[in-house]
């Protein structure tokens, strides 16, 4: 395993903001990743995890220890229960679980990023979210060096949350997940169900690869292509109002929500583009035109430049509607 120094961080986020880390390292087995622990211990560096580096903001220079995940691997516990490294690029893990009659992962086909940085923002797409297929989740506490594994309940599964948003210290190894033994398509969210009744398909008779294709495709329409205009998918997350600040905001201005246990969810992409932001910005970065949730640059830029970008939308957010935008992706 080799640690390189003064390491450019550009090519390994997806945003391709231009900082570097003092110490960089690839790892492909855990006990690679032990020994990177001691590295930084013996020179008392912070440590960073990263995967495909696709929900990560660096801000600025990275003081420490940047370790990215390689480990590969799977193990098929039986039919329904597979065990995931967390190294593994999560759309070919999704594909994989189709061809092997493995079902229910295809509404969240596509989703750029890796199998252990799945739970950490439980990743959601078309009215699923991946806590749903989630057994349990294994880890190692950097701190003591010994295995912890996570049921599904302590993982504390949130929208766009879990307990190892606080919990840094765990590094996840893999994740053991519990599929479907039969399709169980679902296409009850709105544009999904849209899409395929403006498709040929018989909707009635949807198949898990009819679903997965229909996913994709509906993403490649609405999100832009990371590969061209970089970005982390959701730059803020959608808004979960209690009744009263709900109210406040349909006094502002009449938004589309959704009702869940009593509060309201908005999509932010709705306010965005309202204030007039989509498409618009800066020489180096912008809101998508595809997408008003999406924050995307032409990898000319520093990480200062799109946190004052970012905060300039959620201040115009707070002066038109009185709501306070927060940042989806973890910021460094
Ligand atoms: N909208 C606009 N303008 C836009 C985009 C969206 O007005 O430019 C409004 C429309 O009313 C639309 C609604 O927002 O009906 C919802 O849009 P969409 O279905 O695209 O979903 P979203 O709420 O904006 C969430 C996830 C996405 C996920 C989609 C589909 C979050 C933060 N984002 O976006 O996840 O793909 O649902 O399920 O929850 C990601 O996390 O990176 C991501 C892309």
């Amino acid at each position: 395993m080799k640690i390189e120094e003064n390491y450019s961080i550009k090519d390994i986020n997806s945003l391709r903001i231009n900082q570097l880390a003092k110490y960089f390292c690839s790892i492909e087995t855990v006990e690679q990743f032990l020994e990177a622990i001691e590295f930084s211990k013996l020179k008392n560096l912070p440590i960073l995890f990263i995967g495909e580096g696709s929900n990560i903001v660096f801000t600025k220079d990275y003081d420490g220890l940047v370790i990215k995940n390689n480990i590969l691997g799977k193990i098929e516990h039986d039919e329904r229960i597979v065990e995931i490294f967390s190294g593994e690029n999560w759309h070919k893990f999704v594909d994989w679980s189709l061809s092997n009659e493995r079902y229910g992962l295809e509404n969240l086909a596509l989703i750029p990023g890796t199998v252990g940085a799945s739970p950490i923002q439980n990743i959601g797409a078309y009215g699923k979210e991946v806590s749903a297929f989630i057994k349990e989740v294994k880890s190692i506490n950097t701190l003591t060096a010994e295995e912890r594994i996570f049921s599904k309940e302590e993982c504390n599964f949130g929208y766009r949350s879990s307990v190892f948003q606080n919990k840094k210290e765990y590094f996840i190894t893999s994740v053991v997940f519990e599929t479907h033994l039969e399709p169980c398509i679902d296409i009850s969210y709105v544009s999904l169900e849209e899409f395929f009744r403006s498709s040929p398909k018989d909707i009635e008779n949807l198949k898990p690869k009819d679903v997965f294709d229909g996913v994709s495709s509906l993403r490649k329409i609405i999100l832009p292509d990371h590969n061209i205009e970089f970005n982390v998918g959701s730059f803020f997350k959608n808004l979960i109002l209690e009744e009263g600040d709900f109210r406040n905001l349909t006094k502002i201005i009449n938004v589309p929500y959704y009702e869940a246990n009593s509060k309201y969810k908005v999509p932010s992409g709705y306010l965005i583009e309202a204030a007039g932001w989509k498409g618009n910005g800066m020489k180096n970065v912008k809101v998508s035109e595809q997408h008003a949730l999406v924050i995307t640059t032409n990898g000319n830029l520093d990480g200062n430049e799109i946190v004052r970008f970012a905060d300039s939308i959620i201040d115009d957010i707070y002066d038109k509607f009185k709501v306070k935008l927060e940042i989806e992706p973890t910021l460094i």
